[in-house]
């Protein structure tokens, strides 16, 4: 199960039962390629450290039909394509289609619970227009510029605090001491989550990522759990924004539940909720691997790592790089609401897309050297953030922490080395990044202010924008 399911309440798709596609009779025979399967081998855990090369293969059928039916777009210009079709759906759950197990529990609680909770609590990233254009607008216009770049200063307090707690030790866990906290921390200050609950957030949190785990299928203690921490961060968040309504507070809950728009209207109560659960979850998740993930690689380029410690203002080019090169969240899917033509494949009305930005993002038909770590390289429209009418609506919440932390960690933490490479790896798929960054350091130099350089040299884009350029 991946985590963007959680943030629709979707289940799993093993335990739904729905038909397998029916294979279009047009399709092109050379669109399968079942042996040896290049998708499925870098979905399997065993090839998690380092996917590139199978990617690479899967983009020579860029049009990569699965056993199931669904289809693996990995080509930069099929993505692009698929990403600006409204015939591509982000409404890719599947209609609920139980079938009765003789599961009393199952049957009669479980799946109706599932359903309820996937037609009222549904994310504006799994829905089409009007209500995405509707909803995006909405959430868009509370990330404005002001607001992110005002962000700067108390990311810079939680990540001298963090950087702080690691005084005295040779050895940390980039992940859980640096690179989970910052961005839980900062997405509860912005929605507005009162410090005082930021450790639950992170528990619901761990437990929501755990259910990522392939295992947790078999287990259904697990699930119950997990149906349960969702609906303790459903009520609490229903709670928390009922609160806003009486007392705001002027974080993006309480204004999001305050604004009223003539042509947008208001946000709905089962929609903030949705919101608020889906920008909590993509707020950090995403954040984590990119931080875990920046680090492994200026690690792994040590000259990078050096022209960053001399010289800052490298910090927005290394980091977009870093989001081309290993993207942190890998793909996503969409529906075939009609039949699609893509690269000379008829795609059937109803399959399922994966959108592999993984492997379009070293696309060598787009990118000069795509296997080439060059933050120097011009022209970087990468699909790290997505693109078209779902881009993503935290890019520039992610760089403003992703650049600060890495300008703050290589100048700050000396000796700085790998003590395991590769590291291992988190099981999830679609959300990849190390679970453990295993980093020896020699000592801890004292803080200089960092200052956004970038802010003041440039203005962060507004996220209200509606698409991006790929
Ligand atoms: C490294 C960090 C991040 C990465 C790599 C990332 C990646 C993405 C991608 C690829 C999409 C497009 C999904 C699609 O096309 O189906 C997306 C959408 C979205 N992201 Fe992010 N994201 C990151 C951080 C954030 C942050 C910090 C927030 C908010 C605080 C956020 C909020 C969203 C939202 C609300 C959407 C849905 C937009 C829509 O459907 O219109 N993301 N993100």
């Amino acid at each position: 199960m991946r985590l963007l399911d959680i943030i629709a309440y979707r289940p799993p798709d093993r335990l739904l039962t729905a038909p397998r596609q029916q294979a279009s009779r047009k399709r092109k025979d050379h669109s399968i390629m079942q042996d040896n399967n290049p998708f499925a081998q870098a979905l399997d855990v065993a090839n998690r450290a380092d996917p590139y090369p199978l990617f690479a293969l899967l983009r020579k059928t860029p049009v990569h039909r699965e056993e199931d039916g669904s289809y693996v777009i990995s080509s930069y210009a099929g993505i692009k394509s698929l990403l600006h079709d409204p015939r591509a759906s982000s409404d890719d759950r599947p209609k609920p289609k139980h079938a009765k197990t003789g599961n009393l529990l199952r049957d009669y609680i479980i799946n109706p619970f599932r359903d309820w909770m996937i037609d009222r609590h549904k994310a504006l990233v799994f829905r089409d227009p009007p209500d995405h254009t509707r909803l995006r607008w909405l959430v868009a216009n509370q990330f404005t510029a002001e607001r992110i770049s005002g962000m700067g200063g108390r990311v810079q307090a939680i990540i001298a605090d963090l950087i702080g707690s690691m005084r005295g030790r040779n050895e940390i866990d980039l992940v859980a001491d640096f690179a989970y906290p910052l961005p839980v921390n900062v997405i509860c200050e912005l929605l507005g989550v009162p410090a005082a609950d930021h450790v639950r957030f992170r528990k619901w949190s761990s437990s929501l990522v755990g259910a990522l785990e392939p295992e947790w299928l078999a287990s259904e203690e697990e699930r119950l759990k997990t149906m349960a921490d969702y609906e303790a961060l459903i009520s609490y968040l229903g709670a928390l924004i009922r609160e806003k309504k009486k007392r705001p507070d002027g974080g993006i809950l309480s204004d999001l539940a305050a604004f009223k728009d003539k042509k947008h209207g208001k946000m709905g109560g089962f929609d903030l909720i949705a919101t608020a659960v889906l920008l909590l979850i993509a707020g950090h998740e995403t954040t984590v691997n990119l931080i875990a993930n920046g680090m492994l690689t200026l690690l792994r380029h040590p000259e990078w790592l050096e022209r960053l410690r001399q010289d800052r203002t490298l910090a927005p080019r290394i980091v977009d790089e870093i989001v081309r090169f290993d993207p942190p969240l890998q793909f996503r899917a969409r529906i075939a609401l009609a039949e699609i033509e893509i690269a000379g494949v008829a795609i059937p009305k109803g399959a399922r897309l994966v959108l592999l930005f993984a492997a379009a993002n070293r696309d060598p038909d787009r990118f000069a050297f795509p296997d080439r770590f060059d933050p120097d390289r011009q022209d970087n429209q990468h699909f790290g953030f997505g693109g078209g009418p779902h881009f993503c609506i935290g890019a520039p919440l992610a760089r403003l922490e992703a650049e600060a932390a890495l300008v703050a960690l290589v100048n700050r933490l000396d000796g700085l080395r790998l003590l395991e490479d590769p590291p291992p790896y988190r099981r999830t798929a679609s959300l990849r990044g190390p679970e453990h960054l295993m980093l020896g350091i020699s000592g801890i130099k004292e803080g200089e202010g960092w200052e956004s350089s970038r802010m003041r040299e440039r203005q962060i884009a507004p996220a209200a924008a509606l698409g991006s350029q790929s």
